[in-house]
């Protein structure tokens, strides 16, 4: 009898939540776990996960998810999205002492009254944000942020994350909040370097020595690290067709980075930078991957968007 089995759920099925629910699935099977139950708010989305992993179960409502559900990870585009899932499944009867796993990220006070919300009504609820892109969720290669209750986190939720999602978890305290905090700590270094490479190559490239020279540099001086593989999306321009990480949601990442900045009197002139730059791109050209923040800098320099002279 599976009675005393937990039922895992995973609700978004987006870039990151396609691949790490595969490995959260995986995982649970070979420990003798019920197949993992997932939901998307676009069921076409979910049925082609089933077409690829035919043992994981669909469920077609949140309802469904609500009343099967012992534990929920949801990995959603941003602080609304959350907010009306979660509210959700409370309203279709949520289980009591069941545990939400939340993983989007969104703004630590949200992450906060969520939790509050979720423990009034009976329910437990823990921050699990991650660090790594789709490429890295494939492999089982994420770094889990984990803030909320030792208890929760370390009965059920850290044992299945970790290592199905990512070999290393960072514990961050007992409020959801803090994981959410340095999870956008996090996202200001991606966005730094990202601005960073933006400026180097357009000056190279100004200069005459060219953005394909710092490409190089980058592979010499920061192997397997960030700064190469968005100096290449530069190099080539893929920023209109290959979108790892549109533009809105690294716009949805800055104001959280500036907003927690003033909440503690932090200057962070990079991020304002960034997301001028950002906001400048998207309104001439629409959501294109965050690398293209870059096309800003070259227009400054008078320089074309791939870089070339006009
Ligand atoms: N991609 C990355 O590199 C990365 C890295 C670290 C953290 N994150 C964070 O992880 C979260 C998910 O990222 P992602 O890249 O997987 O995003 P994504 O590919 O855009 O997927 C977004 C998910 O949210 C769902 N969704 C959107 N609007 C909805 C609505 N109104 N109601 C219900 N569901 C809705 C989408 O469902 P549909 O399929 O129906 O649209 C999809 O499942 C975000 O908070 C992001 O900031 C992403």
């Amino acid at each position: 009898m599976n009675i005393q089995i937990p039922q895992y759920a995973f609700i978004g099925l987006g870039a990151i939540g396609f691949e790490t629910s595969q490995h959260i699935h995986k995982h649970l099977v070979s420990t003798g776990g019920k197949p993992l139950l997932v939901h998307n708010r676009t069921l076409a989305r979910a049925e082609a996960l089933k077409a690829k992993v035919p043992d994981i179960q669909v469920a077609e409502t949140i309802k469904t998810v609500a009343e099967q559900a012992d534990i929920i990870f949801t990995c959603l585009l941003n602080d609304a999205v959350v907010k009306d899932v979660i509210d959700n499944l409370l309203a279709h009867g949520l289980k009591k002492d069941s545990i939400i796993v939340e993983q989007s990220t969104i703004a630590p006070d949200v992450s906060q009254e969520l939790a509050s919300k979720v423990e009034r009504y009976g329910a437990h609820f823990v921050a699990c944000p991650f660090m790594g892109p789709p490429a890295k969720a494939r492999v089982q290669g994420l770094i889990i942020l984990a803030g909320g209750r030792s208890q929760v986190l370390e009965e059920k939720v850290l044992p299945i994350l970790v290592p199905a999602t990512g070999p290393k978890v960072i514990r961050t305290g007992e409020q959801p909040r803090q994981a959410l905090q340095l999870k956008l700590t996090g996202n200001f270094f991606v966005t730094s370097f990202v601005e960073m490479l933006g400026e180097g190559m357009t000056l190279a490239q100004a200069s005459g020595i060219g953005q394909d020279k710092v490409k190089d540099l980058m592979d010499g001086l920061f192997p397997g690290t960030l700064l190469p593989m968005y100096a290449d999306r530069m190099n080539r321009n893929t920023y209109e067709n290959e979108i790892h990480f549109p533009l809105t949601s690294a716009k949805k990442d800055a104001t959280h980075i500036l907003n927690m900045g003033k909440e503690y009197n932090t200057k962070l002139p990079i991020t304002e930078l960034f997301l001028s730059h950002l906001e400048s791109v998207h309104k001439e050209h629409g959501d294109w991957d965050m690398s293209s923040i870059v096309c800003q800098l070259r227009k400054e320099a008078g320089l074309k968007n791939d870089g070339s002279k006009p």
